[in-house]
């Protein structure tokens, strides 16, 4: 991920990630994912990261073989194995090809109650696992509206990374995720996603010091389109995109990734 140059300020790849949420058939997710592999190829100059619905995880991830695109679940549970039915193991999804995991999603945080508790449980265990974890954070429209969204920001950081050693945190990229700008076609301006992100950071500077922090990768979701890439990369601190909508079609997905390479 993160390389470090003359010892002084690292370089942080762009990474760019598709959430596919609860969406395609699986011929419409091969097809996706065959898509961008085709786009992408082996060109390393982005990270890229398609996150299919569990079902068709190996499916796709067969899709992908042979590209540098990475495969990413969208949820995990938060213990090894054991009688939790109806739920995914880290040790499955790395079975399965893949190498992320998407933990804290907002529509898993209000729509199924997902605590912060549980989230760092899901993250410890992920990490112990193998897997990478894209982890998610982002304040709600009216904690926004009462301009709380640092202390949001400094509550989720805390209570997500709590008790994770500078290894474990190596494999964490940051996914902020305003919950307004979700699939609302309202995206954060360049400016609100660079005030955020540098929160964070500096966030991350407080508990793993300067040379991880600046390692970590910040990616901005909500409402990422191929028109609005450009002016969110140009930002120091906005290290790529988690897309939803836009991931679902190739078209636009290879299309944010090129305008992410090319800032
Ligand atoms: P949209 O790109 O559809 O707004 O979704 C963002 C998101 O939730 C990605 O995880």
């Amino acid at each position: 991920m993160g390389f470090f140059r003359d010892h002084s300020m690292p370089i942080r790849k762009k990474f760019v990630a598709g959430n596919w949420k609860m969406n395609t058939t699986l011929a419409e997710a091969k097809a996706l994912g065959a898509a961008v592999a085709k786009g992408v190829g082996t060109d390393s100059k982005v990270t890229v990261a398609v996150c299919p619905p569990y079902p068709w995880l190996s499916a796709v991830g067969d899709t992908i073989k042979g590209s540098s695109v990475v495969l990413g679940a969208q949820n995990v549970h938060f213990e090894k194995k054991g009688a939790f039915t109806g739920e995914v193991s880290p040790a499955m999804l790395l079975e399965a090809g893949c190498t992320y995991a998407i933990i804290g999603h907002s529509e898993r945080r209000h729509i199924l109650g997902e605590r912060e508790s549980v989230i760092n449980h899901k993250v410890h265990t992920a990490l112990e696992e193998g897997l990478h974890v894209i982890l998610c954070m982002g304040e709600t429209l009216s904690e926004r509206e009462r301009n709380l969204q640092e202390r949001v920001f400094q509550r989720q950081v805390f209570a997500a990374c709590a008790g994770l050693t500078d290894e474990q945190f190596h494999r964490i990229v940051i996914a902020y995720e305003p919950v307004w700008a979700i699939g609302t076609g309202k995206v954060a301006t360049p400016e609100q996603a660079q005030d955020a992100h540098k929160f964070v950071r500096s966030k991350l500077k407080q508990l793993y010091g300067d040379k991880i922090a600046e390692a970590t990768p910040i990616i901005y979701g909500g409402s990422v389109t191929p028109e609005n890439t450009a002016g969110l990369m140009s930002q120091p601190d906005v290290d790529g995109a988690l897309v939803g909508g836009a991931s679902l079609k190739a078209d636009s997905f290879l299309a944010i990734v090129k305008a992410a390479g090319v800032v």
